[in-house]
């Protein structure tokens, strides 16, 4: 049997943040969302998370997630009184305890399953993951024998000059008899510079301990702070840019390009400098993006070209040609070959196959028929100051420059509308509609003043 145990009960004071360190977001997910990831593929029969400062609001942030038990530590008195807390849910279990620290989000799920697999072979009290760090400054420093038998962990802060010369480091990641450590844990005490109940401590009392180092040394980064979140931040977003280099995406600049755990790419895509993906974003085969775009829960199909511009929730099917320097935003749904050029914005829009609108334009809450041509300026007036409304412009019709259709309005198909017009009533199929003072020209009169 398998319990899990996330401590993420912290303040995270070095962050210097209202928001709790757990909550923290990494390319697009929590670190404690990262975290109880990174261990579910083990299929724990448990999975505790021990929750403490601002507790109701990591609870929040998880209530998608089922099969989760909180365990409330007030006060937080450090990662061994985290774990006592845990004597009562879990009296009688027997099994293993995996121990995770909800800041050390970079465990590759294989990394998890080696340990276990260790521990279960070794059958040691405890086996814990360690790394070689070039710099280890901050963290708890392992001793261990050349078999890999562990003494103790002495924490940075109460380090000898000579123990924080030792660089094997103490990854925050232990695998424990649950028995075993339910026995030591009443036995901590406060002896330390923080005078804090350290579950390190534990490690000293059981017997035997072991270690498993793993290779890759960032898969043990734990954040403190702001510059630590930044690296793990680098060392995800490489990690997710070459997966998609290996699915067959082209990045002309990869470490300008940010991309989110939930993008996906189809093959062939191209992604040139600047360009960011967030949230759940798919692309399809083919397509080229950038430079210079925002993409965010938005969804492609193949072969669209997107150049200097930003979409968000928005849906656009193939071969359609964005930007440079347009917007989609709010459910703008664009059906095949459009084009939407420079300075268009479409908000919670449905446009027909083949519309185009290329410069200037505001589509709000509208629905374009197809082949539609908005002429540059048009605008949809879609906001009373009270309520949005709706326009209606069906498949064919073209609207001349600096058209201002006032909503709610609803213009048939093959109609067009004339330059400089503002329209408030709605226009049958096929016809012409003027909405526009009529020109004057008065000629001069001869030996008039010329006019001022
Ligand atoms: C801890 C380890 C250190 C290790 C490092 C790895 C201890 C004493 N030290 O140090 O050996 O190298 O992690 O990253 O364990 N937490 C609680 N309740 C508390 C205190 C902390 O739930 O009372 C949680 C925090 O939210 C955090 C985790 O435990 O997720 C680790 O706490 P933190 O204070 O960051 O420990 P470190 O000083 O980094
Ligand atoms: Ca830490």
């Amino acid at each position: 049997m398998l319990a899990v145990a996330v401590l993420a009960a912290g303040k995270g004071t070095r962050m210097k943040s209202d928001l709790p360190k757990v909550l923290q977001p990494l390319a697009g997910a929590t670190l404690v969302e990262r975290v109880l990831a990174s261990c579910r593929h083990l299929g724990p029969e448990r999975q505790l998370l021990i929750v403490g400062h601002q507790a109701e609001r990591v609870e929040r942030s998880l209530a998608a997630l089922g099969g989760l038990e909180f365990v409330l530590q007030q006060p937080q008195n450090g990662t061994g009184h985290a774990v006592q807390q845990l004597l009562e849910p879990l009296a009688g279990f027997q099994g293993e305890l995996l121990v995770l620290n909800g800041d050390v989000p970079l465990l590759r799920p294989g990394t998890l399953e080696e340990l276990l697999a260790k521990h279960r072979s070794s059958g040691a009290a405890v086996t814990l993951l360690t790394a070689r760090l070039a710099d280890p400054s901050g963290y708890g420093r392992v001793f261990a024998d050349e078999q890999g038998r562990v003494s103790g962990i002495v924490e940075h802060r109460d380090c000898s000059e000579e123990q924080r010369r030792n660089t094997l480091t103490n990854a925050g990641i232990y695998c424990f008899d649950w028995a075993r450590l339910a026995a030591v844990l009443p036995q901590l005490t406060t002896d330390n510079n923080q005078g804090e109940l350290y579950l390190t401590d534990t490690v000293a009392m059981l017997s035997p301990a072991v270690h498993l180092e793993v290779a890759d040394p960032d898969e043990i980064n734990g954040i403190n702070d702001r510059l630590q979140l930044a690296q793990c931040e680098a060392v995800l977003q490489e990690r997710l840019r070459r997966h998609w280099m290996a699915e067959g995406v082209s990045f002309t600049d990869p470490a300008s390009c940010t991309l989110s755990e939930g993008t996906r790419f189809g093959r062939d895509v191209l992604v040139e400098p600047q360009c960011h993906f967030r949230g759940s974003t798919v692309i399809g085969n083919g397509c080229r993006i950038g430079p210079g775009c925002l993409i965010e829960n938005s969804s492609l199909a193949d072969g669209v070209e997107v150049l200097y511009s930003v979409l968000r929730e928005s849906s656009v099917e193939t071969d359609c040609v964005v930007g440079p320097y347009a917007q989609l935003r709010n459910g703008a749904h664009l059906e095949a070959g459009c084009r939407i050029g420079n300075f268009v914005e479409v908000k919670n829009s449905h446009l027909g196959a083949g519309v185009k609108a290329n410069h200037l334009s505001y589509l709000g809450d509208a629905d374009l028929g197809a082949n539609v041509n908005v002429g540059a300026g048009t605008i949809t007036a879609n906001f009373d100051g009270v309520h949005k409304h709706r326009t209606v412009i069906g498949a064919g019709s073209k609207t001349g420059a600096n058209s201002v259709l006032v909503a709610p309005i609803s213009l048939g198909a093959g109609v067009t509308v004339a330059a400089g017009s503002t329209l408030t009533q709605n226009v049958p199929d096929g016809a012409l509609a003027f909405g526009r003072a009529r020109q004057v020209v008065k000629e001069r009169r001869q030996g008039a003043p010329p006019p001022n």
